[in-house]
């Protein structure tokens, strides 16, 4: 059984430095991809207490829900809708420091107040999304990008290259 040490006192950087390579190990070991998908969400969440995330697959060109930790969320997500299919359609991450001054945003949580998606793109389709959100406004920034973008290469390597 795998554990995941999660050490404190670690800066946000560092954590997710601490945190990839674990998460290479847990994922390298499995073929399956919503079982993966399920561990990364749970040890991003243990990691850094995210209001909530999870992901959503690209199904027929419409996000539906996927492995997720926290509360419960929207099911469909049109492609090209909300920070979610915003980021699906673009192929490219976005950080949302307010919500609110997003239009077309998705309020699954009226919790939420900022928000970063990091698609996976596959043979020049996005496949799914991951999607974070906080409770705090900005709370996502160029850190948080590029540790996730790594996790998601990661997630791309083991299950579509
Ligand atoms: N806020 C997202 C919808 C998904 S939930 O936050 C889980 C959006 O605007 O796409």
């Amino acid at each position: 059984m795998h554990t995941i040490p999660v050490e404190r006192g670690l800066s946000k950087a560092e954590l997710y430095q601490t945190l990839i390579p674990q998460i290479e190990a847990l994922i390298s070991s499995e073929n399956d991809l919503i079982a993966n998908l399920a561990n990364v969400t749970a040890v991003l969440k243990t990691a850094f207490d995210f209001l909530w995330i999870g992901f959503y697959f690209n199904k027929n060109n419409e996000l539906v829900l996927g492995p997720f930790q926290g509360p419960l969320a929207c099911t469909r997500i049109e492609i090209g809708k909300g920070v979610c299919g915003t980021a699906a359609a673009e192929k490219k991450s976005i950080i949302v420091p307010n919500v609110n001054e997003f239009s077309g945003h998705i309020a699954c949580s009226s919790l939420s107040k900022s928000e970063i998606v990091i698609p996976l793109v596959f043979k020049d389709t996005t496949q799914m999304v991951l999607d974070i959100d906080s409770e705090q406004l900005n709370d996502f920034d160029e850190i948080d990008k590029k540790y996730l973008e790594e996790i998601i290469a990661l997630i791309k390597k083991q299950h579509y290259a």
